[in-house]
């Protein structure tokens, strides 16, 4: 089958406090082309499509370097706009959807997610919770019980044809976080495979100054 990584980076970063994570170096590279090149390296991607604002053409073309790729996807307002956007470019089977600002992908996930693939219409990674959950505010509230519960990551995969209808029968009166919870919506079914603590999101400015010393370790 044809399988695309469609990558989303068409965020502004605002819980990051700079400017957008996605372009921020990280390694020898920076947080985005990191990704990319996960998806390079694994054998059966043929095509990767990156989704980016309409003005980080400079950003995304700094970040990327020379690596050989189509020319950007300009995405929308919400994720879930910007993945549409990406996905209307998209074409043959099977698709990979991936938040740029979860810059390390093991490919053993990747193996995973095809394997549930050839069985299901959509595949995630998930991991549990290991902390208590509980409504916030000043004063602590109830506790929601944990057991049962995942946190669910990107890449999230997909039979094309089936995110494509799930997106198209979404109400855009709500917003979704991810696109598993749209298909499962549109009635079909998604798979879970364990996911990775590697690929957790770089969501607040603390999360990459982690990742780059995680990566420092890792190079040593
Ligand atoms: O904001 P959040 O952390 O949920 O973003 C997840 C991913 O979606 C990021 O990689 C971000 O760049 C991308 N995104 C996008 N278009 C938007 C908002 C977020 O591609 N309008």
């Amino acid at each position: 089958p044809r399988t695309t990584a469609l990558i989303v980076a068409a965020g502004s970063g605002l819980r990051m406090g700079g400017g957008p994570k996605q372009y921020e170096p990280l390694g020898a590279s920076s947080v985005l082309a990191q990704a990319i090149d996960a998806f390079l390296r694994y054998p059966g991607i043929d095509a990767i499509r990156v989704v980016i604002g309409p003005d980080q053409h400079a950003a995304y073309a700094v970040a990327i370097g020379d690596r050989p790729l189509p020319p950007p996807i300009v995405g929308g307002a919400t994720r879930r706009e910007s993945v549409a956007a990406g996905l209307a470019a998209v074409s043959g089977d099977r698709v990979l959807i991936h938040d740029a600002a979860r810059p390390i992908v093991p490919a053993a996930v990747i193996d995973r997610l095809l394997t549930a693939l050839d069985s299901n219409d959509g595949a995630v990674p998930v991991l549990p919770v290991s902390d208590t959950l509980a409504a916030g505010g000043e004063t602590l509230g109830p506790v929601t019980p944990r057991a049962g519960l995942v946190r669910v990551q990107t890449p999230q995969a997909f039979r094309l044809a089936a995110i494509v209808a799930a997106h198209a029968a979404w109400d855009p009166a709500n917003e979704a976080t991810d696109d598993a919870q749209m298909l499962r919506a549109a009635g079909g079914t998604v798979a879970t495979v364990q996911g990775d603590p590697a690929l957790d999101k770089l969501t607040h400015p603390q999360d990459l100054a982690n990742a780059r010393s995680r990566m420092l370790v890792v190079r040593v």
